[in-house]
């Protein structure tokens, strides 16, 4: 490189001619800040250091480079990895940067490194190797508030509450149900989680910069090596498509959207006094010392909106986009790394809200019969003993409140008769209790006592299964980085 001030563009110059020409024409200049994303590349450091090795171990496996400069080349990787992201030379991203010291430690050949690709293969495969850890983070943080959600659950199945539509009071149902009908929802945002990163872990490399290469590579021995499922075939495809951002982003808004949910519902209860959160939980106000505020919640309630500006954010970007590497790609990655981080500590926070929070017993019971909430179980009742559902529905609404003497005068004037010709009078009074009206409700996964405990015994084993998938990947993933290492140490 010939820059003054020894900031080259970055290519791993100083190989010839050619280099040092496009080095000076491509500096960069007053655009350099604005072109270079070595500062966001920072997290793909570690994953472009193992690209590379993967890369260089093929490439000698090949003979497309000898064993004594891929040692070579091995052996600065290693140096460079220990001096650390900050002490990269400068460049228009990591991949040149790392190159540059490879090619300031080894010499010329230090350039070989980058026989048979480019950077767009490179930065894709970057990418997708980054982003696994990423959704494995996620997943381990949806497996975590499940057990949450299903230890809470457990703990109340039978602690009545009121349950609520348009927020208003509509039957009364359990803490159990109610936690677990999260926690089968946090199931699919694993699920859809464990599908993205089926599709992930696809590696690209060998793709070149989109067109393929003249050299005698094996994709598939790089895709072993970094722990990738498979490699993805079509090069232009592999080089261009982003569209696995779009599906992880858009799993971790979809689980961000359910945990916003599960965040508002605990700011309503903890400021009905139906739960109180742990303090560690809670934030306190500056000015008035009685307050004990659901800020945590608040803002794990708010990570919904961060995690729909990454998805939407992503697809503008991504949208129209002519075929095959533009550098658009360069400000689309940001959004998925910003929306995996925002989302999993807010699941984190939500899980730990969740284990610690107290619920209020008495002030859930003494709520629960609120608004004549036991109206709908009256009318099963009555239903239940021959009289149509929608007659029935009209004796309990000219009712109109939760006692047996309105009751009974509504069915003189809607049947025309006493209500105790259709149902024991003791029947219907217990049908009034939010309790009996919650055990009556014992259809498939509904809140009676036997319901919630299949339910739970279900959601326990899918999470034990899935806890099993995602030890397996971590597991595959860890197998490939310990077989990468001991063919890197065959050459440095
Ligand atoms: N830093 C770029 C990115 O993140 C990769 C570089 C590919 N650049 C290029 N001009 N082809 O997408």
């Amino acid at each position: 490189m010939t820059d003054a001030d020894g900031e080259g563009g970055g290519f791993g110059g100083g190989t010839g001619d050619g280099d040092v020409v496009r080095g000076d024409r491509f500096s960069g200049g007053p655009a350099r800040e604005f072109l270079s994303s070595l500062a966001a590349d920072e997290r793909i450091f570690a994953a472009d250091l193992a690209v590379d090795r993967a890369h260089v171990v093929m490439l000698a496996e090949r003979g497309i480079v000898d064993d004594e400069t891929a040692g070579e080349i091995l052996t600065a990787l290693n140096v460079v990895e220990v001096d650390g992201h900050g002490s990269l030379p400068a460049g228009e991203d990591v991949h040149a940067a790392i190159e540059t010291a490879v090619v300031e430690r080894v010499g010329p050949d230090g350039g070989r490194m980058h026989t048979a690709r480019s950077r767009n293969d490179e930065v894709a495969t970057c990418i997708r190797y980054r982003l696994r850890e990423d959704v494995l983070a996620a997943l381990d943080a949806t497996l975590a508030f499940r057990a949450a959600l299903l230890d809470a659950a457990d703990a109340h199945a039978e602690t009545v509450m009121p349950g609520y539509t348009h927020l208003q009071p509509a039957q009364p149902t359990t803490v159990g149900h109610f936690l677990a009908s999260y926690e089968r929802a946090v199931a699919r945002d694993t699920a859809r989680l464990l599908d993205a990163y089926g599709r992930v872990n696809r590696c690209p490399l060998g793709a070149a910069a989109f067109a393929g290469t003249p050299f005698d590579i094996d994709r598939e021995r790089v895709a072993e090596l970094l722990g990738f499922d498979a490699v993805l075939g079509n090069s232009m495809d592999a080089a261009s498509t982003r569209d696995f951002l779009v599906e992880t982003v858009a799993a971790l808004a979809n689980l961000a959207t359910t945990v916003s949910g599960l965040a508002e519902d605990l700011v309503v209860y903890s400021n009905r006094g139906f739960v109180e959160l742990s303090d560690d939980y809670a934030s306190t106000s500056s000015i008035m010392p009685q307050k004990k505020n659901p800020d945590t919640l608040e803002l794990v309630r708010a990570v919904a909106g961060d995690a729909h500006a990454g998805l939407s954010g992503l697809l503008s970007t991504l949208k129209g986009l002519p075929r095959a590497y533009n550098r658009d790609l360069q400000r689309a990655t940001p959004h998925a790394w910003d929306a995996a981080d925002a989302v999993t500590d807010a699941v984190e926070v939500a899980a730990g809200a969740v284990a610690t929070a107290t619920w209020n017993e008495s002030a859930l019971a003494e709520a629960s019969g609120e608004g004549f909430s036991t109206a709908t179980g009256v009318a099963d009742l009555l239903a239940m003993s021959g009289i149509p559902f929608r007659t029935a529905h009209e004796v309990v609404a000219e009712a109109g409140e939760a006692s047996y003497d309105a009751l009974d005068s509504a069915a003189r004037e809607v049947l025309g008769d006493s209500l105790s010709e259709y149902v024991p009078r003791e029947e219907v009074e217990s049908a009034l209790e939010p309790e009996a009206s919650v055990a009556m409700r014992d259809s498939r996964g509904g809140p009676s006592a036997d319901a919630t405990a299949e339910e739970l015994s279900d959601a326990e084993a899918a999470l034990v299964a899935d806890r099993e998938r995602v030890a397996g990947l971590v597991e595959s993933l860890d197998n490939a980085e310990k077989l990468l290492q001991n063919e890197v140490n065959d050459y440095a």
